[in-house]
């Protein structure tokens, strides 16, 4: 083998996997297609966000509009994908349900090809059926009947709307809306590499969406929101958070909602979440709850000096708006799969089977021992 293809970075990490126009990740700066995130959060929908990320450019405001009439006539799920919402067991993850709910919804896609508007109409049903599964999902499990997507609201709005059946407050809209921004897209991440290297086998917009789902799952990558939130969970006091966090360390435990493979001096998108933590936990009227945020935070700083990434302000935040646990991820799911697929489009637009090596760790070369004389 040649000295390149010998090189080795577990986990590939430092790897450069290939090119993107869609995300830069850096120590100080995080862009979308060029926009500083911080900038998005502060003044974009979550549809426009998603308009960016697939089309390259901000929407005008009829191509918003018609964005936004194309995901509201793509809500309603076929029947029989709510007769399999129904039918799985109670106590499915949302994330095992989103998944399968995603695969079926791909059989009643009737795009053929993968060309380019192919996948963008493909990308548009996905977009617009994730928040409808989840929701739909919580009306069955909550015995309540379903609800008829109201045309006309926000992404956020619209699904609160469906899973709870009542109108967003306007700071339940905000919120939602900008997790929604800073969820959406992270370049070569776990989830999104699993759907660029399903996309370059030419297999299908949704197979790749499926990938990325349970890719998505794991607690070290998007179910670190619902873990981070268990572990607030658990204390009533920060002294006490301090105490089983300085413990959990020396055992080198890892805290769910910390660390991140690239960033080494703090999360952008964590930054920009966590005044909302202070904000709700006062609103609530369940100020300790911040109190043991802050602690837990401040002792893993004081013993690694590691930083908390998105994960764990969002967990918190999520919490305060009232959102079961088991949803975090599917919420997560919700926001980014506007990034994946911006990144499905990508992949096949300038396409290479992704097929890397590994490196032989195995038995020398031996002979086949004949079964009678093992
Ligand atoms: N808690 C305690 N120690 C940690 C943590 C953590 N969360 N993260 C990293 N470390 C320590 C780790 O033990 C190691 O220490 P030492 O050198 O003393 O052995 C050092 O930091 C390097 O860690 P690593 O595991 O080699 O780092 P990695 O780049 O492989 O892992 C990570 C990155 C995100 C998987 C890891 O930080 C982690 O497991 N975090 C907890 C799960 C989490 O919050 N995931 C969300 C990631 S960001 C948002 C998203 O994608 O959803």
């Amino acid at each position: 083998m040649s000295a390149e293809v010998e090189a080795y970075h577990p986990g590939l990490e430092g790897v450069i996997a290939g090119e993107t126009a869609i995300c830069c990740v850096e120590q100080d700066r995080l862009l979308y297609r060029g926009y500083d995130v911080g900038d998005l959060a502060r003044h974009a929908s979550f549809e426009e966000c998603a308009f960016l990320l697939l089309h390259g450019e901000l929407p005008t405001a009829p191509e918003l509009a018609l964005f936004k009439k194309q995901i509201d006539g793509e809500r309603e799920l076929p029947g029989a994908v709510v007769e399999v919402l129904r039918a799985i067991p109670r106590q499915a993850p949302m994330m095992d349900v989103l998944r399968t709910g995603v695969s079926l919804c791909g059989n009643f896609s009737s795009a053929k090809s993968q060309g380019a508007s192919n996948l963008l109409t493909r990308a548009v049903r996905v977009l617009a059926a994730v928040p409808s599964l989840i929701a739909v999902r919580l009306r069955i499990l909550a015995g309540k009947p379903l609800l008829e997507p109201r045309p006309g609201l926000s992404h956020a709005a619209q699904f609160i709307y469906m899973a709870f059946g009542r109108e967003a407050t306007a700071l339940e809209e905000k919120i939602l809306n900008l997790t929604l921004v800073l969820y959406a897209e992270h370049e070569y991440n776990a989830s999104t590499f699993a759907a660029r290297v399903c996309t370059s086998t030419l297999s299908g917009l949704h197979s790749s969406v499926v990938a990325a789902i349970g890719t998505l799952k794991g607690p070290l990558h998007g179910g670190a929101n619902e873990a981070a939130l268990h572990l607030i969970d658990q204390f009533r006091s920060g002294p006490d958070a301090r105490a089983w966090v300085e413990e959990a360390l020396e055992k080198k435990v890892k805290i769910m909602g910390f660390g991140h493979r690239v960033y080494r001096n703090g999360d952008h998108r964590a930054f920009i979440l966590e005044p909302y933590v202070d904000e709700l936990a006062k609103a609530r009227g369940e100020p300790w709850r911040a109190e043991v945020y802050h602690a837990i935070k401040q002792t893993v700083w004081d013993k690694k000096k590691i930083h908390p990434n998105v994960d764990y302000p969002c967990g918190l935040v999520y919490y305060f708006l009232g959102f079961p646990p088991d949803i975090f991820t599917a919420l997560f799911v919700m926001a980014r799969v506007s990034g994946w697929c911006a990144h499905i489009i990508e992949q096949h637009e300038n396409n290479r089977l992704i097929r890397p090596r590994s490196r032989y760790t195995g038995p020398a070369p031996r002979a086949y021992v004949a079964l009678a004389a093992r």
